[in-house]
This record gives C-alpha cells, sequence and structure tokens, in this order.
C-alpha cells in the first residue's frame, strides 16, 4: 500500500506535516514537525505516555555546513507493510515483518541540498534513518556529528555501560539517567584513556526503565560504513544526544550520495518480556546477501580455550618476547610446556567432541605469534598460516574429518588489523584447503593503523569486509572485540556470533561479571545479536587450578547450564575443560541435549538486572528447553507449560540445591525427573546468583 497524505497543511513557503502516525496496533505514535526555523523535530508516545519529547535530528558536516535548520518539506510518503520472512538460524524459524512508514523528503531553502527522513513504527518500537540522495548540491562529504538527539520524557532508571570507542568489555552500572557518571565504570582508563569520550557517555543498546513502568531500549540497526553510535546524556534536561566514533581527525564518517545511515532504533513497551522478544532490529535490517545459506550451519562446541584462560595451558609456544615471524627458526625453539593447541591435546578434544556430539572443536593459539601479541606496538605479529612446530595441521585436520568434528580455526590479529587484511587472502586459502566451515577472529589490544578505533567508520568497514570475503569463500564468523552487533547477522548470516561485550572469560582473570550481569545482557548486549558468551564452567572457584586464585565465576553451576538457553547464539561454546564435564556427568547431559537453533521462544519472565526465564522449542525436534536465571538474590517461579504441543514430555529439571549459592557453595545442584504436558506447572528454586535449566523431550 503506497499513498500520499492528504493532510498537509501549506504554511507560508513551507509544508508542515502534523499528522501523527501510529504503529499497526495503535500504541505507538510518532510525530514529526518542521518548526518555522525550518529545523525538523520528532516525538514518541506509547498508549498516550510521553516516551520521547520533541527531539532534535540533522547533521553538521565538514565546512561547517549545518544540515539542522532551514529545511523544507518537498514530499510526504506513507507506505505500510506486514510479511512474513523465514530465518536462517535463530530463536524462532519466522519472523512478522510489520510497520507503518512515513518518509519525508527535505532540502535546505538556502543550498539546496536534499535529506529523507524515513519513519517505520512497529508494534514494539520506532526506527528511523536518514538518506543522502543522489543530488547535484552534495556529492562527497565528511561527517563531523550526527545531531540525532532522544529527549527523554522521564529521569529513566538506566542500564548502562560507559562510552569507549574500543570496548564493551564492562559490567554494568544501574542508576538515574541524571546519576550517570561513567568515569566510576572505567575499566582501561588508564591504558586507553583516549577511547574515552568523557563521563557523561554511555554505550547502546541502552535499557531504561520509567517510574511509571515503561521498558525503553535505545539502539542502532544495519550499522554499514558509519561509525557506532553512543549517547551523550544530558543529566540536567534528560536528553541523550547522538555522539559517533570519530577517527584521529575528530572526523566522523565519509561519505557519498547516495547514502543511508543505520537505523535510530527505540523499543518501547510495558512489559519487559517484548522487549526481549522484539524482532524490531532484524526487521530494520535487509535480508540475506548470501543466496545459498546452506552451507551455514549454527554449532555447538568446545574449545581449547579456558585452559589458558586459568591458566593451565598458553597460547603461545615458547617463552621468549620480541619474535620475527618470517626470520624465527620455530623448530629450535624451546617449549615452554604449557602450549595448549599440540597436536595430541587438540586429538583429545576432538575425541571428546566425537563422543558427547558436539560439531566442533575451536583451536586457540595454534599458529606463530603468540609470543609477541598485543601490547608490544608490533603490526607484522600473525601470519594466519604457520602452525606451532607442535601443532601437526595435516594430522589433526585428517583425525577431525575422520571422526566428522569441524575445526573452528583462530584468527588473533592482535588488532593489527593492515597486517591481517594484507595477509587476508593466504589465510582464508588455507580455511578454503581444509574445508573448515568457519572461524573465529579477535581484535584485542589498540587498533592498527594507529589512532583507528574498534567502533569507527574505517573498523564497521573491516567487518564487514571480512563478513563479505568470508560469504564468498562460505566460511561462517565468530569475532570478538568487533563493534557491538546491530542485526547484521540477518543481511550476513554466516556472522554467527560476536562477543562484543564481557564475557565468561572475565570471570577467569579478574574480578569478575556479577551475578546481575547476565540478566542484563539480554536486555542490552544481546538485543543487536547473538552473542558468544561461552558458557557451562562447571569449576566454578579457580583455586582449583592454582591454591593462591581467588578467582571464581559468579554463579551457581546450574546458572551456567541455563545460560545455554537464555544466551542465544547459534554458535554455543561449551567453554569449561572436558575432564571438568566428566567429573559431572548427569548435568553435562544438559550441555549434550540442548541445542542451538531454535524454532519457536517464549520469553517467560524478565527484569532487567533481576531475573530472565525463557522457553524455547528445537528446530529439528519438538523438544522444549527452558532456561531461568537469578542476580544475587534467590527466587521461585512457577511456569506454566502452556508453551508445549500435546502429549507428553520427560522433564529433567537441573536446579540449585537447597544449599547452593554462588558464593558459599556454586556447585551444589540436583536433578529431577518427571513426566509432563501443557497442563502442569513447575515449581523452581534459583539460588543467590543462581539458575535452572530444564529440558522437555517429547514421549
Ligand atoms: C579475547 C577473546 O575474547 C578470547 O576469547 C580469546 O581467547 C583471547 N582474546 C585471545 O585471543
Ligand atoms: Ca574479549
Amino acid at each position: 500500500m503506497r499513498y500520499y497524505l492528504s493532510l498537509i497543511i501549506f504554511f507560508s513557503f513551507k509544508i508542515i506535516f502534523s499528522q501523527p502516525v501510529y504503529s499497526p496496533d495503535k500504541n505507538l505514535e510518532l510525530s514529526f514537525n518542521l518548526n518555522d526555523k525550518g529545523q525538523f523535530v520528532y516525538w514518541l508516545k506509547y498508549k498516550s505516555h510521553a516516551i520521547i519529547n520533541e527531539s532534535k535530528l540533522g547533521f553538521i558536516l565538514d565546512d561547517n555546513i549545518d544540515l539542522s535548520s532551514n529545511f523544507k518539506i518537498d514530499n510526504i510518503r506513507l507506505d505500510s507493510k506486514d510479511e512474513k520472512w523465514a530465518t536462517v538460524w535463530g530463536e524462532v524459524d519466522s519472523i512478522i515483518n510489520k510497520y507503518n512508514e512515513l518518509q519525508i523528503s527535505l532540502s535546505q531553502i538556502s543550498s539546496d541540498k536534499k535529506l529523507i527522513i524515513t519513519f517505520r513504527i512497529f508494534n514494539d518500537g520506532l526506527g528511523f534513518k536518514y538518506e543522502f540522495p543522489n543530488q547535484d548540491k552534495l556529492k562527497y562529504f565528511i561527517v563531523k556529528d550526527e545531531l540525532t538527539e532522544f529527549a527523554l520524557a522521564g529521569n529513566h532508571k538506566a542500564f548502562w555501560i560507559p562510552g569507549d570507542y574500543d570496548s564493551q568489555e564492562y559490567t554494568y552500572t544501574t542508576s538515574r539517567l541524571s546519576e550517570i557518571n561513567s568515569s566510576k565504570g572505567m575499566n582501561y582508563d588508564d591504558i586507553i584513556v583516549k577511547s574515552i569520550p568523557g563521563d557523561n557517555y554511555v554505550q547502546t543498546p541502552l535499557m531504561m526503565k520509567s517510574d511509571e513502568g515503561l521498558y525503553i531500549n535505545i539502539h542502532e540497526a544495519a550499522l554499514l560504513d558509519y561509525p557506532a553510535m553512543y549517547l551523550q546524556v544530558d543529566r540536567k534536561n534528560l536528553v541523550l544526544k547522538t555522539h559517533l566514533c570519530p577517527d584521529v581527525f575528530g572526523n566522523k564518517a565519509y561519505l557519498q550520495t547516495p547514502f543511508s545511515t543505520p537505523w535510530r532504533t527505540i523499543i518501547v513497551s510495558d512489559k519487559a518480556e517484548n522487549i526481549l522478544a522484539s524482532k524490531l532490529i532484524l526487521n530494520l535490517n535487509e535480508p540475506s546477501k548470501i543466496k545459498d545459506v546452506s552451507w551455514i550451519k549454527p554449532k555447538k562446541y568446545i574449545g581449547i580455550w579456558w585452559g589458558m584462560h586459568v591458566g593451565k595451558y598458553s597460547w603461545n609456544y615458547a617463552d621468549i618476547d620480541n619474535i620475527k615471524i618470517e626470520e624465527t627458526d620455530w623448530q629450535k625453539l624451546i617449549p615452554n610446556g604449557k602450549h595448549g593447541a599440540t597436536t595430541e591435546n587438540t586429538k583429545r578434544y576432538i575425541d571428546f567432541a566425537a563422543k558427547y556430539g558436539f560439531d566442533a572443536v575451536l583451536i586457540e593459539g595454534w599458529n606463530v605469534g603468540w609470543e609477541d601479541w598485543f601490547g608490544h606496538w608490533k603490526e607484522n605479529v600473525f601470519d594466519f598460516v604457520t602452525p606451532y612446530p607442535d601443532f601437526d595441521l595435516n594430522e589433526v585436520s585428517n583425525y577431525a574429518k575422520s571422526k566428522s568434528v569441524e575445526l573452528i580455526m583462530h584468527h588473533e590479529t592482535s588488532a593489527s588489523v593492515t597486517n591481517y587484511e594484507r595477509r587476508l587472502d593466504e589465510a582464508f586459502d588455507l580455511i578454503k584447503k581444509y574445508n573448515y566451515n568457519s572461524i573465529k577472529t579477535g581484535y584485542v589490544g589498540r587498533i592498527i593503523p594507529r589512532g583507528e578505533h574498534h567502533d569507527g567508520q574505517w573498523m564497521v568497514n573491516h567487518y564487514t569486509r571480512i563478513l563479505e570475503k568470508a560469504a564468498k569463500e562460505k566460511i561462517c564468523i565468530n569475532s570478538h572485540e568487533s563493534v557491538r552487533p546491530t542485526g547484521l547477522h540477518r543481511t550476513y548470516p554466516n556472522w554467527l556470533a560476536a562477543e562484543a561485550s564481557r564475557g565468561n572469560e572475565f570471570n577467569a582473570w579478574s574480578e569478575g561479571n556479577p551475578p546481575e550481569h547476565e540478566t542484563i545482557l539480554p536486555f542490552t548486549r544481546l538485543i543487536g545479536g547473538p552473542m558468544d558468551y561461552t558458557p557451562g564452567i562447571f569449576q566454578i572457584k579457580l583455586n582449583y587450578y592454582d591454591p593462591q586464585s581467588i578467582f571464581q565465576v559468579h554463579t551457581t553451576l546450574a546458572k551456567q547450564l541455563a545460560l545455554f538457553v537464555v544466551m542465544y547464539s547459534p554458535m554455543q561454546m561449551a567453554a569449561d575443560l572436558p575432564e571438568n564435564y566428566e567429573r559431572f556427568p548427569d548435568a553435562f547431559q544438559f550441555i549434550v541435549d540442548v541445542p542451538v537453533d531454535w524454532k519457536k521462544t517464549e520469553i517467560l519472565k524478565a527484569e532487567p538486572a533481576d531475573y530472565v526465564v525463557i522457553a524455547r522449542e528445537d528446530r529439528d525436534s519438538q523438544n522444549w528447553f527452558v532456561g531461568a536465571i537469578t542476580d544475587e538474590n534467590s527466587r521461585e517461579f512457577e511456569i506454566a507449560l502452556d508453551f508445549l504441543d500435546n502429549g507428553n514430555y520427560e522433564a529433567t529439571l537441573y536446579l540449585d540445591a537447597e544449599d547452593a549459592h554462588w558464593e558459599l557453595n556454586p556447585m551444589s545442584y540436583r536433578i529431577e525427573k518427571k513426566i509432563v504436558s501443557k497442563n502442569d506447572r513447575l515449581k523452581i528454586y534459583l539460588a543467590e546468583g543462581g539458575g535452572c535449566a530444564i529440558s522437555l523431550i517429547k514421549k
């Protein structure tokens, strides 16, 4: 349906648009206006409550070109859509894309520069983007600032991490908007201070809750050829101002017309569950660019990984600094005796994967360069093709193939991105030669070229280049330390997962992630796409490895199981050591059973920073799996099983035992089995920092 609006009021020489546009269910109301200075503004209401008060839009370009005022409306177009599309993989097998659209074409009276703003109003929120159409008066330009504002209607509670151009690896703070002071939350202010724009900047997805009980989430969709957006908080006026990740000159983006910006997104509901169920961000991304998707395979994997994080293994082969990759005779170096990715150890992991039905084994530390990785300011750090002398690539690959186990090769770039790009053809040739289905990339450290940031336009283009080249070569990607996702896995379904947040690894070597962390991530980081959180740690206290260690995972064992359901990822790692799983075979059974690709998802109960309970149906069977997690408080839930089909299911409940507690007794669990049907309700108890996982196997 496409029609031209009749309700256009002519006002002097400008056209003023005054009719609000509603979501299909009429709960959301968007208004757009051009004031008498020719400035354009928008505002948003939900069930008559103000969500966004009158807020500015526009840009400052180079040469002080102000694209925020003196505009007139040339054209207004209304449109709507109601369609259903199938996911390649995901939390659900199909998604409804239903919205009303308002598109306003503007031109600046003095300069004749043209801009188009498109609003899409869904039942679950609003998305809008700018378009610089093909035009005579604007061919190529630099964005100095995007002026988009979100004027909030209250001093909401916000769940935030500090603005940082290079990292999202923070714990969350909950505070009123007026109290945001991100200098308190900085992890890295000592070493990467230039990554921090200021103490009143936060990252998106930003989750908020109003005093009236409205849930508001601000993020972006389809971040391509443009820097990531942060929000500068005007703590007095409660206005969030867009701040784009700059380059070393302070410029934000280098563009040519025609160009469309990413969508700015505002998800709104009076139910927290609806925020987690929202598919708005995926709907705002373009359909898959990859036509043949048959080779894209979700996977459950184990890896030579946690062993390094807990200090049992090392990535590096020799304990020596400053090795030149090309010149070193690796055979002559003395191994340090801790190297994890040896032929023998990898075969042991392959055996374990084959025995328990895992799809793949991740191998970190297989290739030379780790002696000299991040922090040494070295550009030529890894070559991505030379294995360490104790890692026989042929032998390991043949062995994996004989056991039908995939290998996931690791490309840690040490953030030396020029080096990676230069070596990419060779690196991918090797992946093709052995027919590996996926790789894990990593960008630890300061970006080379120096002065660029992980979240800037240059790096955003790098991640896209990798996805496109990988798609051409039929390779799936799991990226770490990349920019936080914005739903691009719809367009590039070979982007199976990203880290781009503070994962479980922090529990291995730092003060870790507090028990509430995983109850916030679904409302923040995961709004943009799947996260490689690496759940499944059974050995919770790390003094098991080193009696001196004070580190621990800040959950119970049962909660680690629940994370397989709660933290959605089509590339899900069972992160602990195989030998630890074999110590707890009854609990490990849940990890063996749980799938990673889903037909249906029901968000049963959720509250940011408190709890999340999700049920999902396996894409390939009628089995359901439930994950329930809590913060530092114990809770009881009653779960109605009305999502089940007719018939009986065998329920296995993996529960915190009565004496379980994330700190005092984290590994105390109990398992209960019963036959249930859709009319039943299950009562579950979650300990402090605990969780519960349930498998419901169709009889
Ligand atoms: C950080 C990544 O998040 C982690 O998964 C990886 O093991 C290390 N970097 C080494 O690349
Ligand atoms: Ca990381």
